[in-house]
C-alpha cells in the first residue's frame, strides 16, 4: 500500500500523532488534521510525508473542503482513521447538554461527516480502509456518560459502514482502548494526580496503555494482514474487557485456590 493517502483526525496529539508516524513509516502520504493547526503542524514537521490541515470534524463543510483538497492535491483517501475525540469529565447528574453535545459532535458527528466525504473517493478507486477509535467505554460503564454513548455509537456505525460498503471493497474496523496517558488526561490530572495510578490496577497486565499499543493495532487492521476483516471492535485494553478479577476474589469460598487442584 505504498503511497496510499492516509487521514488522521485529531493527529496534533497523543495517540493520533503516533498513528500518523507509524503509517507514514509505512509508506502512507499522512494528513495530520487536528482542530489546533499549530499542534498539527509541529507533529507534521517531525514526520516525513505528512501534511498538516487544520479542521474542526464537527463542521461539516471543513470535512469537505479537506477532502476534495486532499484527493485534488493526492488522489482518493485510502485510509481514514477517525481519532479526534474531546472527554468531557462531568458526572451525569451535572452534564449540561453543550457538554453532551460537544462529545458526540466530535467523536460521532465527526465520523459521520469523514465517512460521508470519503466515501464516494474510496468507492471509484475500489476500496479502502476506515479505522474508528472507539473506547472500553463504548462496550462497559467505567465513568463519563456523553464521551461512553458517543463511542458506543461509533461503534455501531462501524458495523454499519462495514456491512453497506463491504460489497465495494470498504473495511470498516474500530479499537477500543482502555486508558493510555494522553493529553485527554490533562484536566483530570490537574485535579487528581493519581488517577492514572488508581487506573493502573484495574488492567489485567499490570499497566496502562501506550499510544503505541493502540497504533500498532490501528496500522494492522488498517493493512493487508487484514483484509478479510471488517465490523470488528478490538479491544487494546491490557485484558480489563476480558473480567473482574477483583468479582471473582471478593466471591470465592475462602479459602479456594483461585486453580483448584488437578487442574492444569
Ligand atoms: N487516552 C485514553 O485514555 C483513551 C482511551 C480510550 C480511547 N481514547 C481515544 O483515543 C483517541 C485519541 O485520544 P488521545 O488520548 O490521543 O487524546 P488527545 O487529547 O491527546 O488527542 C485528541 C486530539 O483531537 C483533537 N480534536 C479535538 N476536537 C477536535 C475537532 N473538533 N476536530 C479535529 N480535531 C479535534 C485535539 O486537538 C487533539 O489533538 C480519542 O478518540 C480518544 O477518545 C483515548
Amino acid at each position: 500500500m505504498a503511497g496510499r493517502v492516509s487521514v488522521i483526525t485529531g493527529a496534533g496529539s497523543g495517540i493520533g500523532a503516533v498513528i500518523a508516524a507509524r503509517a507514514a513509516a509505512a509508506g502512507d502520504l499522512v494528513v495530520v488534521a487536528d482542530i489546533d493547526g499549530d499542534a498539527a503542524a509541529r507533529v507534521s514537521a517531525t514526520i516525513a510525508g505528512s501534511r498538516p490541515v487544520t479542521v474542526d470534524v464537527t463542521v461539516r463543510e471543513q470535512v469537505s473542503a479537506m477532502i476534495e483538497q486532499v484527493e485534488r492535491a493526492a488522489g482518493p483517501v485510502g485510509l481514514l482513521v477517525n481519532n479526534a475525540a474531546v472527554a468531557s469529565d462531568v458526572p451525569f447528574d451535572s452534564l449540561s447538554e453543550q457538554i453532551w453535545r460537544r462529545d458526540i459532535a466530535v467523536s460521532l458527528d465527526g465520523a459521520f461527516h469523514t465517512i460521508s466525504a470519503v466515501l464516494p473517493g474510496m468507492i471509484a478507486a475500489g476500496g479502502g480502509a476506515i479505522v474508528n477509535i472507539a473506547s472500553v467505554n463504548g462496550l462497559t460503564y467505567v465513568g463519563n456518560e456523553a464521551y461512553s454513548a458517543a463511542k458506543a455509537g461509533l461503534i455501531s456505525l462501524t458495523r454499519s459502514i462495514a456491512v453497506r460498503y463491504g460489497r465495494h471493497g470498504i473495511r470498516c474496523n474500530a479499537v477500543a482502548p482502555g486508558t493510555v496517558a494522553t493529553p485527554i488526561w490533562e484536566e483530570r490530572m490537574a485535579v487528581d494526580p493519581d488517577v492514572i495510578t488508581r487506573a493502573a490496577k484495574w488492567y489485567p497486565l499490570g499497566r496502562i496503555g501506550r499510544p503505541e499499543d493502540v497504533a500498532a493495532a490501528v496500522l494492522f487492521l488498517a493493512g493487508d494482514d487484514a483484509s478479510w476483516i471488517s465490523g470488528v471492535t478490538l479491544p487494546v485494553d491490557g485484558g480489563l474487557l476480558a473480567g473482574r478479577l477483583q468479582m471473582a476474589d471478593e466471591i470465592a469460598i475462602a479459602g479456594t485456590p483461585v486453580v483448584p487442584d488437578g487442574d492444569t
